[in-house]
Parts: C-alpha cells; sequence; structure tokens
C-alpha cells in the first residue's frame, strides 16, 4: 500500500486547460484519421503491437469504438471543424445501423454488457443528433438486458445460460451497463427498466464491497435461496486481490449509482473504494493490471483503469459539497496528466489508438480469464481517456 500517495498527491502536477485541450484536439485528428479504416468495421478490443485491425460487431466492446467518434464529433463541432464533423456523424450512424442491426439479429447479445454497447454509440447518437434508429436499438438492447435479471437473487446475471448454478453471479462491471435502463425508463415512461436497475445496484453494492474496501470482481449467489454466496476473481490475479479495472469500475459504478439513485450512502461507498484505488496506485498515478502490484514491480499497467477512475472522479465531484468535488477533481487531474504525459499515443506512426499500456486480461495460477491485449491499446481505454479530457474541456452530458 502506498501510504504516502496523497503526500505524493499534493505535490504532482495537474493537466492544465491547455495540455487537456491540446490532448482532446490530438485525439480527435487521430479519431478522423482512423475513419477511412473503422467506419463499416470496428475496431477490435485491443491493439497488437500498438495496431488495432479491423473486426465486425461482435463481442462486449465496439461501443466503445463508435463511442469515440461521437466524442470527436462533440469536439470537431466545437472547433468549427466542419468537414471532419459531418464525416464523423456519418460514420456514427453507419455505426448505428450495425448495432440495430446487431439486437434485432440477437447477435452475440446473450450478456449483460449491452450498457457498455449501446450507451456510447445509440443512446449517444440519440442524444447529440436527435438518431431515431439509436433510440429504437438502445431501447431494445435494454429489452435485452432485463431478460437477465433474476428476481429471487435480485440481480442481473452476466453471463452464460440464466439455469446453470456455476452462472448464477453478477459482476462489478455490471454498474456501467445500468444507465442503459434508466434511460429506457425515462423515454419509455416504463418504470421497469430503472426497478430491476436499483434492484441490481443494491445487491452489488451491497457485496462487491470488501471489509477493506477493495472489490471482488466476481460475485456468486445461491441459485436456491438468492442469498449471497461468494466472491471469485477472473480478470483480477486472484481472489482477495484487487483488478485494478474493477476497483476503476466501482468508482465510476458508486458515482453513477448516486447520480441515478441520490441514496447517500452510495458516495460514502465512492469515497471509500476510490481511497482503496488511490493508495494502491503507484508514485506516477497509473495502477499496474491488479492493485496487488505496487512501485517498482514488473507487471504491465492497465492505464485504462486510470481513466475510468478519473471519470468516476469528475462526475462525483459534480454531486458533492464544491470542498469535496475541488478534491476528487485536483485527483483526476492529476492522473490525467500522468496518462496523458506518459501514455498517451503522440504521433499515428506509433499507433493507430490513444493510449498504450493497457491490460484487458493477464493469466495468472489463480484467475480464470482467457489471456489477451496485455501492454496494449485497449478501445475502452481509449474511450474513456477522450470521455476523461471531453469532461475537463467544459460541461458535458454524458452518454451513460
Ligand atoms: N468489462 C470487462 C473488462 O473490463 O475487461
Amino acid at each position: 500500500m502506498n501510504e504516502h500517495i496523497y503526500d505524493l498527491l499534493k505535490k504532482m502536477p495537474e493537466i492544465s486547460g491547455g495540455e487537456a485541450e491540446k490532448a482532446l484536439d490530438f485525439a480527435l485528428e487521430q479519431t478522423v484519421g482512423n475513419l477511412e479504416t473503422f467506419t463499416h468495421d470496428f475496431k477490435r478490443a485491443f491493439s497488437e503491437n500498438g495496431f488495432y485491425t479491423p473486426t465486425g460487431n461482435v463481442n462486449w466492446t465496439t461501443g466503445f469504438w463508435t463511442g469515440q467518434i461521437w466524442l470527436a464529433w462533440e469536439r470537431a463541432v466545437k472547433n468549427g471543424k466542419e468537414e471532419w464533423a459531418r464525416r464523423l456523424k456519418s460514420a456514427g450512424e453507419i455505426q448505428i445501423e450495425s448495432f440495430l442491426d446487431r439486437i434485432d439479429e440477437k447477435k452475440e447479445v446473450d450478456h449483460h454488457d449491452m450498457g457498455f454497447l449501446y450507451s456510447p454509440s445509440c443512446v449517444a447518437g440519440y442524444k447529440l443528433v436527435g438518431s431515431g434508429k439509436g433510440k429504437e436499438a438502445a431501447v431494445k438492447a435494454a429489452d435485452q438486458l432485463i431478460t437477465r435479471f433474476h428476481p429471487v437473487g435480485e440481480f442481473i446475471q452476466a453471463w452464460g445460460p440464466m439455469d446453470q448454478p456455476e452462472n448464477y453471479r453478477f459482476i462489478i462491471d455490471c454498474l456501467l451497463n445500468l444507465p442503459l435502463l434508466y434511460w429506457a425508463s425515462q423515454e419509455t415512461g416504463d418504470r421497469k427498466y430503472r426497478d430491476i436497475a436499483e434492484k441490481h445496484i443494491h445487491t452489488a453494492i451491497a457485496n462487491v464491497i470488501r471489509e477493506d474496501y477493495s472489490t471482488w470482481h466476481t460475485f456468486f449467489m445461491n441459485m436456491e435461496t438468492g442469498e449471497p454466496d461468494h466472491g471469485a476473481a477472473c480478470q483480477g490475479y486472484r481472489d482477495g486481490s484487487a483488478w485494478a479495472r474493477g476497483q476503476a469500475w466501482g468508482v465510476y459504478g458508486t458515482a453513477m449509482a448516486y447520480r441515478y439513485t441520490g441514496r447517500k450512502e452510495y458516495i460514502e461507498d465512492f469515497k471509500h473504494v476510490t481511497g482503496y484505488f488511490l493508495e494502491h496506485l503507484p508514485s506516477d498515478l497509473v495502477p499496474y493490471w491488479d492493485l496487488e502490484f505496487g512501485e517498482g514491480s514488473e507487471e504491465p499497467r492497465d492505464s485504462s483503469s486510470a481513466s475510468i477512475a478519473a471519470c468516476g472522479m469528475l462526475e462525483m465531484a459534480k454531486y458533492m459539497e464544491p470542498e469535496d468535488g475541488e478534491y476528487y477533481t485536483g485527483i483526476a487531474r492529476r492522473i490525467m496528466k500522468s496518462v496523458a504525459d506518459g501514455y498517451a499515443v503522440k504521433s499515428p506512426r506509433e499507433s493507430n489508438g490513444l493510449v498504450l499500456h493497457s491490460t484487458y486480461s493477464k493469466k495468472s495460477p489463480f484467475n480464470t480469464c482467457t489471456p489477451e491485449g496485455v501492454d496494449e491499446c485497449n478501445i475502452w481505454g481509449d474511450y474513456f481517456y477522450m470521455e476523461a479530457l471531453t469532461r475537463l474541456c467544459g460541461d458535458w452530458n454524458p452518454y451513460w
């Protein structure tokens, strides 16, 4: 544990307004430069030697690329780059058609990641340019997501067939899938989506946060009784360690839980989970892939966790007392300074992504994941980096 992190944080520089603007402008340019290859195709979940290759609309991750296009569109409009804005909007709309087709045809949608797929792509397109197809696709995705709700255990099941005890679990990441349900209730006037979201939030937060405020990645419930059973690592290093991205989903997830429910106890949960995350950072504020590993470790980093946590802090800061809000904004600014200076791509020759040194899944002797995307760009790392910069460059209406 890094006990000196708070002293260190005070001394570290924040990203300035000008630096955030410059980094966001490079991200915009890089995104426009990618459109030729990645308009009818999507970026894969992770790069190989720094370069993404094209894929169809598969996996849980394609929404982040479309979300990056919408963030770039917002920036292009703000900068008065009309031709870029036109191309970005057209690409975003082409991809929304693909998402509508995916949900209509039920292609790879038997899992809980409907929010990751449909919020930054289709909800964003609806909010920004009034896309009717975006709205239709996102409501259908919300309908799909609620089919995974277990009324007895009161949670949304993450993966696999719904009738097997070995799949009767939820994961911390799901907190970011739930804004889709709140949005669907608001758009349709039907409370059923938000009622389910609220029940899942309650079950998840009551069980994934451990006594020391580290978090479980996955948590099993008892299929007979619906009672909490046990936590288990999947992408983290081992049972009992804190997977860096799981903890970061917890930071952003508790912020979202507060935003949508207004329940004050989630502010405390946010502070605790964020505190654990910060106290286990190395001195440049970008975590190793599991928070078990500290300063000087040879293990790879997960830069995406840094940006995700920064987005969560910037979101939560909006609802806090001014002093607390400034505190978390200051931390987010310091984290993003480190990511922008030390991890972000600086030239298209180096990579066609935005942020290096991210880790999707690293195999350990104790976890159950498939190893992939280690020490590479990850598409959500790129997206949340750009979201964090967008938040730092002015008021932003979240896609979540
Ligand atoms: N939601 C899966 C991951 O963060 O890798």
